[in-house]
């Protein structure tokens, strides 16, 4: 069968031998063997990213959502609130998952697209003591905007915040600088180039004690009882066991690759991409300076539907991506996440154009 090249943030295209990798033998999620899977993954994905020292990893099975609702849920302590910076669909999850746990929190809500002001991050944490968690999405993928993870987590810091970040369509995919980060998500299907079923949480040791204490609001998403059962050894419910076996095989590929290999890699990708956009006169929804390594928001062309376009690009083995919600009438997005060879990029610039 000819392969589809898969532009849309995620499921991404694997390589061979990750695809392999699920073939392994059937496995009991109580045996051994799966002990033994599951601390190599925790393991690896600290040595990528060369967090072995501080911080520690916890991984659930689900979509990247999973592991998000198990941060959030589980790292504001009673009596305190959460400051939410909204500029994209996945900021207005975290709100949302604040809502539903009946949390207390603020929001800093811009359009879609725009980059936070830090002067009104700082006037919030200045003068609203109750905030305990600073949080953020670091590629908000509705756009191809990156936001300031390093200016944003080192407000937080000055003000003594746990700074918590949605990582999930960032991770090794842009830099992450991880100095003032206290809680990571991320999830295996995006630029860690493995498969939908797993994502993770990466956090402080030092916030253990903190978060080990806090009443479990949730029992299937609690991340101090998932720290403790696969700490030892266990865990609480079953597992997508070939979406562990991928990830593993995965996190092999990138500690080969480098964290910043792989980054430069995506890098590359997106600027042949966007050199090539330009030149079809395509016009981009970000600023150069603003946009993710990952993925790349464009203007639909007058008169040309997204549903043609996408149509005319699957049948040549593309699929592309719509914009949400008030974006889905004028916006299309290509991400340049995942297996994908120089070559097919260029191919698909071809294919744009004729479809243009
Ligand atoms: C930044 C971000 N956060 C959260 C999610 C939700 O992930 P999932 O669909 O895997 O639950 C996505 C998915 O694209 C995302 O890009």
């Amino acid at each position: 069968m000819p392969r589809t090249v898969l532009l849309n943030p995620g499921p991404v295209n694997i390589t061979d031998k990750v695809r392999q990798a699920m073939t392994l033998p059937d496995l009991c999620h109580r045996e051994k063997e799966f002990s033994v899977l599951m601390a190599s993954i925790r393991e690896k994905l600290l040595q990528a990213f060369d967090l072995e020292q501080d911080f520690t990893s916890v991984l659930v099975s689900g979509s990247g959502t999973a592991a998000l609702e198990m941060a959030i849920s589980s790292a504001l302590s009673p009596e305190r609130s959460m400051l939410v910076i909204e500029n994209g669909v996945y900021g207005e999850r975290i709100s949302k998952l604040c809502a539903v746990y009946n949390f207390n929190y603020q929001t800093i809500k811009l359009d879609w697209g725009v980059p936070p002001n830090l002067n009104d991050i700082e006037n919030k944490l200045k003068t609203q003591k109750d905030i305990e968690v600073v949080s953020l999405v670091h590629h908000e993928t509705t756009t191809g905007l990156l936001n300031p993870l390093k200016s944003v987590g080192e407000l937080a810091k000055k003000y003594g915040k746990i700074f918590l970040v949605d990582c999930i369509s960032s991770m090794a995919g842009d830099e992450i600088d991880f100095a003032s980060v206290d809680f990571a998500v991320g999830t295996a299907n995006k630029c860690l180039q493995g498969v939908p079923g797993v994502s993770f949480v990466i956090f402080r040791k030092k916030d253990l004690d903190r978060i080990i204490k806090i009443p479990a609001r949730t029992l299937y998403f609690n991340l101090a009882e998932y720290y403790k059962a696969q700490e030892a050894g266990g865990l609480l419910f079953t597992p997508s066991i070939p979406a562990h076996y991928a990830l593993d095989a995965a996190l092999d590929e990138l500690i080969e690759e480098t964290v910043a290999g792989r980054i430069q890699r995506y890098a590359n990708a997106a600027k042949l991409l966007r050199d090539g956009f330009q030149k079809l006169n395509l016009e981009f929804l970000i600023p150069e300076t603003l946009r993710s390594n990952c993925l790349t928001s464009l203007k639909l062309p007058n008169g040309l539907s997204y549903e043609k376009l996408h149509k005319k690009l699957k049948l040549n083995g593309f699929v592309i991506y719509a914009g949400q919600g008030n974006l889905n009438d004028s916006i299309f997005r290509i991400a340049n996440m995942g297996d994908i060879k120089k070559e097919e990029f260029q191919k698909l610039l071809d294919v744009l154009k004729n479809a243009l």
